[in-house]
């Protein structure tokens, strides 16, 4: 398979020399390496420029206008990969904090895999000359981001790793939303969803020795908050979300309850108990439709109304309801409040709570 290792700069002139040395040195004769450079003023760019007559057809640069952040310089950067015929990429960070040495064992890997991370996190892996503060940043930032997601990947954050065409392809590059190093974390997410399998395998990062860091407070504040756009992007909502839409729908439910509740009894004239059932089913039944299509839906998936479904929603209601009108008598037989209204609080709270909490587990599951 055609191979394309990528190294994004962004002031890297004393390691990219010596980086593309060593790489050639360990990477299959006709696999190319592309730098792609968002316009360093330490005049990175020009460096590979010279390098490049030493390494024709083989080594190639993409000059980018300015400073725009990781997720855009790989993603321009698999795109030109891309056109160009490659089937296998690697991303790599420019500082040596990746050792080349490791790449042959990544080749070998991802002939049975879709895509293989470099790990400092499983058996075998390992961080060195990090500050314990950065060490915690990262482990605690991984383990933050393993737990909101749900993905299995144990380095979630790294940089240093390979994917096969048809992995990219999965991932939909296009709906990427990272702009910086949370590019790492959405990647290796659309991968797990999508299916793909995913190696890992032990790396021990070492700190760069020369050149700075361009990770900072502000950068790892922007990714703790932004792994729920992340989540958001690849079409599932959060329990958060979905409970905000859960209560709304409930809420118009609620107003439609009342408007035919309305006309039947104060304008028709009709008996208060059989309309009061029909307006909970026609209400139910609303919500029903609302929910499906709205508070439990993914972005992408299609939408069908099932009868079922619908059955299986309205004893859910019943249930609320009968949770609800339990836990009005409970507080209103045990504590003795100011206004009556305050029990209903409770029980209103308790029946939507179990209604959700069942609606989501039972009638809108998802696998
Ligand atoms: N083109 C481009 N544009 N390159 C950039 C940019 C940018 O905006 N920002 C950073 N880079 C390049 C750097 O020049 C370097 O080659 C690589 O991206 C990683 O940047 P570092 O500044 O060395 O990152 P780090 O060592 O702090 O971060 C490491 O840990 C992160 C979190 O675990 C790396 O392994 C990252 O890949 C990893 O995401
Ligand atoms: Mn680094």
């Amino acid at each position: 398979m055609k191979f394309l290792t990528i190294i994004p700069t962004y002031n890297e002139v004393e390691n990219i020399e010596p980086l593309v040395h060593a790489l050639f040195g360990q990477i299959p004769q006709d696999a190319g390496i592309l730098v792609v450079d968002d316009n360093s003023p330490d005049r990175t760019a020009e460096t590979v420029e010279n390098l490049i007559p030493r390494y024709p057809r083989r080594l190639h640069l993409l000059k980018r206008p300015g400073k725009k952040g990781l997720a855009q310089a790989y993603i321009a950067a698999f795109e030109w990969g891309i056109t160009r015929g490659y089937e296998l990429f690697l991303e790599m960070d420019a500082d040596f904090s990746h050792n080349p040495a490791y790449i042959p064992g990544m080749l070998k890997a991802i002939q049975t895999h879709d895509a293989v991370i470099g790990s400092r996190n499983i058996k075998g892996g390992a961080v060195e000359g990090w500050s314990f503060c950065r060490t915690v940043l990262s482990k605690g930032g991984s383990l933050y981001a393993r737990m909101i997601l749900g993905c299995p990947v144990k380095d979630l954050t790294g940089g240093f790793n390979m994917w096969t065409k048809n992995a990219l392809k999965q991932i939909s590059l296009n709906r990427i939303v990272s702009k910086g190093y949370l590019f790492q974390v959405e990647m290796k997410y659309r991968a797990h969803i999508a299916g793909c399998s995913i190696k890992e395998i032990p790396i021990l990062f070492s700190d760069r020795k020369y050149g700075i860091s361009k990770m900072s407070k502000k950068i790892f504040l922007e990714a703790l908050l932004n792994i729920w756009k992340i989540k958001k992007a690849a079409g599932k909502d959060t329990a958060l979300d979905q409970s905000i839409k859960f209560f709304v729908t409930g809420g118009l439910g609620t107003i439609t309850n009342l408007i035919i509740f309305f006309l039947c009894t104060d304008l028709a004239g009709l008996p208060e108990i059989p309309v009061s059932i029909a307006c909970f089913f026609i209400a139910a039944s609303q919500n029903y439709v609302i929910n499906h299509s709205w508070s439990f839906r993914a972005s992408k998936e299609k939408t069908v109304l099932s009868v079922t479904k619908w059955g299986a929603f309205l004893c859910v209601s019943l249930l609320g309801l009968g949770v609800n009108i339990a836990v009005l008598n409970f507080v209103f037989a045990y504590f003795s409040l100011p206004y009556k209204f305050i029990a209903q609080i409770f029980g209103i709270t308790a029946g939507m709570g179990v209604n959700f909490a069942v609606s989501k587990m039972v009638v809108f599951r998802r696998e």
